[in-house]
């Protein structure tokens, strides 16, 4: 249980042709690719990185999903891991947090998982959890990210000017947020049915 009520969900959220479970240990196998996908976990990680081994990266798992103020569910195809959400900070009192995401390197990208994923993990933490304000911090570079969260609604609400370290230079990170009364609305405006957005 973490300091919010709902939070891990007792059972999988069920998205469009994805699902969110619960993490557990028993998906680090699969998981391990990712972490030595350098490339991703450049985008991935707002700072330092480390291309890990299964023991390596089960320590980091417990640590990121800490029962508490952090949790990460696994982003399932069918009963294949395709990747990770994050929630970080969690905040009880103003009821915010931050999200993240990473999918498998290879076939599991390009094909709107990742916005689905996102689309469920929003109608969950908005919905179920009951927060107010969602932020994810993304690199100025990553593209297909920004694409991303600007099609899900994220307001972009400033630069954080040099926010991350890689390479042993210092590159800005993008803050965005949608609150939650912001996604009910572009929720209900969507028509059922005819693919429109969000
Ligand atoms: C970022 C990530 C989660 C996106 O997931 P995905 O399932 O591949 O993305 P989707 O297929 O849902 O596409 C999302 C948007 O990005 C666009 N996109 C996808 N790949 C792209 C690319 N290489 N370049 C530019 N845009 C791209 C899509 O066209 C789509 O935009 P649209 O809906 O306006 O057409 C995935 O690429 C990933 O795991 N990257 C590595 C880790 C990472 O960067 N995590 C994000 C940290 S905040």
């Amino acid at each position: 249980m973490s300091i919010m009520p709902g939070i891990p969900p007792e059972a999988p959220l069920q998205g469009s042709g994805i699902a969110l479970a619960a993490w557990d240990n028993a998906f680090l196998p699969a998981l391990l690719p990712l972490f030595r996908d350098e490339p991703s976990l450049r985008l991935y990680q707002p700072s330092a990185y480390a291309v890990l081994d299964l023991e390596g990266l089960g320590r980091l798992l417990s640590d990121w999903n800490d029962g508490d103020r952090h949790v990460v569910l696994a982003i399932l195809e069918g009963t294949t891991l395709a990747g990770l959400v994050n929630v970080d900070d969690l905040d009880p009192e103003a009821r915010s947090a931050e999200v993240g995401l990473a999918l498998l390197p290879g076939p599991f990208r390009g094909r709107g998982i990742g916005r689905k994923a996102m689309e469920c993990l929003l109608d969950y933490l908005f919905g179920d959890v009951g927060l107010h304000r969602l932020q994810a911090r993304i690199h100025e570079e990553n593209k297909p990210s920004l694409r991303l969260f600007d099609g899900l609604g994220f307001r972009r609400e400033g630069v954080l000017r040099e926010a991350a370290l890689r390479d042993g230079v210092h590159r800005d990170l993008v803050l965005m947020s949608l609150l939650g009364r912001e996604w009910r609305s572009a929720r209900n405006s969507a028509a059922p049915g005819t693919g429109n957005r969000p």
